[in-house]
């Protein structure tokens, strides 16, 4: 609520420092300063890979990524939240400055680099999280990633996969950030086959779902792999996307800094491939639609192009806090207008 006003002096920051100020806040504020949610809605609710969402609207990885403030995001009207990427050991990330706002374009350039305290660190903040009373109730997703000096980057999936499935209420495998050199490979078809079979290996008895995150600079033939390979390995959900390496014209002046584009130019490329996942999959695995979402109108035309649920981040950087409050708030007027009265329904209606 208190966005507007404050947004100027953030912006006035370098954004890995406004970033840090935005934790802060959430660390510290009471949430009714940052966001004012609406009631739980009934027609917003769903479920997702055997999961009760409360509304289909989450917390994108890369923001917390430590698991500093899940529930913070939760009281702040986001229906779910992700933390990470986390990675098996610390890791520093690449060389600052190395995160740009292109205000002109809403958009983001990062090239982060997995920079995480390590699996100990957020283990024990979720062990510590899982005391608290009613902690447990919202759905808090963890993001994995491999570090970027591994010599088996499986083996630290799997390891990820034992460490986190007991504190996770899905487990999201990162094999799509473009600032770990190589991991992308891990979408290729061979590869990506042993990396999920090491997953659901060691996930054992847990029977936590698990999604994948991907890239939205993927080929077709690429896409109708992924789609097979999730089938048959049982994925709970494919989210689409990551950050891009393309660079669709942008007006800003760090156009041309290295690493993943997000926001308002990532929006079209998204959508693109979360119908291209939708005409793979025909439906059978739900999709999660990420990559500039900013407005209700935004969310509702994912769900209809065949997301169950979506994630932004971007727009947390130009909206603030309030933004999930502020969608889900106006969703069930698009889905009265349309004539759906649940989001189930209304999935790949398009
Ligand atoms: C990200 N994103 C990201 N994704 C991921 O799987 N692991 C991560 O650690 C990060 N880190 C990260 C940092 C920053 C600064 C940004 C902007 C993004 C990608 C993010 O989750 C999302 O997929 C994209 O940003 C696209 O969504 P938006 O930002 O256009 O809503």
């Amino acid at each position: 609520m208190i966005y507007p006003v404050v947004r100027p002096l953030i912006f006035r920051l370098d954004a890995e420092r406004a970033h840090g100020v935005a934790l802060r806040a959430l660390k510290t504020m009471p949430s009714a300063l940052l966001a004012s949610p609406p009631l739980p809605q009934a027609s917003l609710a769903s479920e997702v890979a055997g999961l009760r969402f409360p509304n289909p609207v989450g917390m994108a990885a890369g923001f917390d990524k430590n698991g500093e403030v899940p529930d913070a995001l939760l009281r702040c009207g986001f229906g779910f939240a992700e933390l990470g990427s986390v990675t098996p050991r610390p890791q520093a990330g690449n060389p600052r400055p190395r995160m740009f706002r292109l205000a002109k374009d809403r958009a983001v350039i990062n090239r982060l680099g997995f920079n995480n305290e390590g699996a100990d660190a957020v283990a024990v903040r979720m062990r510590r999280r899982a005391r608290i009373d009613g902690a447990r109730d919202g759905i808090v997703g963890i993001n994995i990633g491999a570090n970027k000096d591994s010599v088996d980057r499986i083996d630290d999936y799997a390891r990820m996969t034992r460490t986190m499935a007991p504190y996770a209420s899905y487990l999201a495998v990162n094999i799509s950030s473009p600032n770990t050199p190589g991991l992308r490979a891990l979408q290729d078809e061979g590869a990506l086959t042993e990396l999920l079979d090491a997953v659901n290996e060691a996930r054992g008895a847990i029977r936590v779902p698990v999604f994948l995150k991907v890239a939205p600079d993927l080929e077709p033939a690429d896409i109708d792999a992924i789609a097979r390979i999730a089938a048959d390995k049982g994925l709970g959900a494919l989210m689409v996307s990551n950050t891009t390496v393309a660079r669709p014209p942008l007006a800003s002046r760090h156009a041309d800094e290295a690493g993943g584009l997000s926001g308002a130019p990532l929006r079209e490329m998204a959508l693109l491939r979360l119908r291209d996942f939708r005409k793979a999959t025909g439906g059978t695995i739900p999709l999660i639609g990420i990559g500039g979402i900013f407005t209700a109108e935004d969310a509702w035309e994912r769900i209809r192009a065949g997301a169950s649920l979506v994630q932004l981040y971007s727009a947390m950087v130009y909206e603030g806090p309030g933004i999930a409050a502020k969608i889900t708030r106006r969703l069930p007027e698009l889905m009265r207008r349309d004539g759906f009265s649940t989001i189930a329904e209304a999935v790949g209606s398009e």
